[in-house]
C-alpha cells in the first residue's frame, strides 16, 4: 500500500490520541504528502512534527470545519501547493451530552454543523479536483451510533453521524462515473478525547464496563482505524463504493451473555 506523492487531507487531526492524528501519520508513512486541519493549533503542530520526524511531508491549516470560506481556502491552498487531492478522510467530530427535551437550537446546529456538515464542506470543495483528475477517495468517520444503536442524550450526534451514511451513498451515486469512491467507516469504541470525556460521552470507566459487552473485549486502538482507513483508501478497496462499513470489535452484534452477569 504505497500512496506515493498522494494528496491526502485528514480533518480534525490536531489530538494527538485522535484517529486523525493517527491516520495523518499512517499516510505520511505512506509516502503521502499530508493536509491537516483542526481548530487546535497546538495540536496541529504536534501532528506536523510526528509527520516530519518520520520524514513525511505535511500542510497544517487551523480551521473549524463549519467555516466553509475556511475549508474552500485550505482545499485551494492544497491543490495550488501539490495538485487535486487524492484522498480525503472526513475525521472531525464532537459528541455533546444534550438531554433531547433540553437540547438547545445552538446545541443541534452546532453538532450537525460540525459532524454532518464539515464532511459535505470539505467533499464538495476537493470533489472538482478529483473530477478533473478522474479519479480520488472520500472517506468518512460515522459512529455505530449513526449506523446501528441509539445514544441517550446524544440524538443530534447519532443524526448527525446517520446523515453521513446518507452523503455516503448519494455521493457514491453521483460522483462513480467520474472515479471517485466515497465510503465511510463506522466505528464503535475507541480509546481517544472523544471517548474518555466522562461528561460528553462514555468516560475511561464506562469503556471498562462496555469492555464486556465486546466480543473481542477490547476498545480499539486510534492506530488500528487509522490501519483500516488507510487500507479502504487504497487500492486494495478499489471496487469498494456507497458502504458504511462497521469497525466496532462485535459490539453491535449484541452478545446476550453479558446482559446475563
Ligand atoms: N472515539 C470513539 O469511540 C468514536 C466512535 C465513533 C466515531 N468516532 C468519530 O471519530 C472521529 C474522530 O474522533 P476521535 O474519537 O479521534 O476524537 P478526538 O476528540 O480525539 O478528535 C477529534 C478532533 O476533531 C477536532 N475538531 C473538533 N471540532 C472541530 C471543528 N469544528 N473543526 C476542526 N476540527 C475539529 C478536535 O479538535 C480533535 O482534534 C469523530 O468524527 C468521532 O465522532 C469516534
Amino acid at each position: 500500500m504505497s500512496f506515493d506523492n498522494q494528496v491526502v487531507i485528514v480533518t480534525g487531526a490536531g489530538s494527538q490520541i485522535g484517529i486523525g492524528c493517527h491516520v495523518a501519520i499512517r499516510f505520511a508513512e505512506q509516502a503521502a504528502r499530508v493536509a491537516i486541519c483542526d481548530t487546535d493549533p497546538d495540536g496541529l503542530k504536534q501532528t506536523q512534527a510526528a509527520i516530519e520526524s518520520r520524514g513525511g511531508e505535511a500542510s497544517s491549516h487551523v480551521l473549524d470545519v463549519s467555516d466553509s470560506a475556511a475549508v474552500n481556502a485550505m482545499v485551494a491552498d492544497v491543490e495550488s501547493r501539490w495538485g487535486a487531492v487524492d484522498v480525503l478522510i472526513n475525521n472531525a467530530g464532537i459528541a455533546r451530552t444534550a438531554p433531547f427535551t433540553e437540547m438547545s437550537d445552538t446545541e443541534l446546529n452546532q453538532t450537525m454543523d460540525v459532524n454532518f456538515g464539515g464532511t459535505v464542506r470539505f467533499s464538495r470543495a476537493v470533489a472538482p479536483g478529483m473530477i478533473r483528475k478522474g479519479s480520488g477517495v472520500i472517506l468518512s468517520v460515522s459512529s455505530i451510533e449513526g449506523h446501528a444503536w441509539g445514544w441517550p442524550a446524544h440524538a443530534h450526534y447519532c443524526a448527525s453521524k446517520g446523515a453521513i451514511e446518507g452523503l455516503t451513498r448519494a455521493l457514491a451515486v453521483e460522483l462513480g462515473p467520474q472515479g471517485i469512491r466515497v465510503n465511510a467507516v463506522a466505528p464503535g469504541l475507541v480509546w481517544t478525547a472523544q471517548s474518555t470525556d466522562p461528561v460528553n460521552s462514555v468516560g475511561p470507566e464506562g469503556l471498562d464496563k462496555l469492555t464486556d459487552s465486546i466480543p473481542l473485549r477490547r476498545v480499539a486502538k486510534p492506530e488500528e482505524m487509522a490501519d483500516f482507513l488507510v487500507m479502504l483508501a487504497s487500492s486494495a478497496a478499489g471496487y469498494m463504493t456507497g458502504q458504511t462499513v462497521v469497525f466496532d470489535g462485535g459490539i453491535t452484534l449484541g452478545e446476550l451473555t453479558p446482559l446475563l452477569r
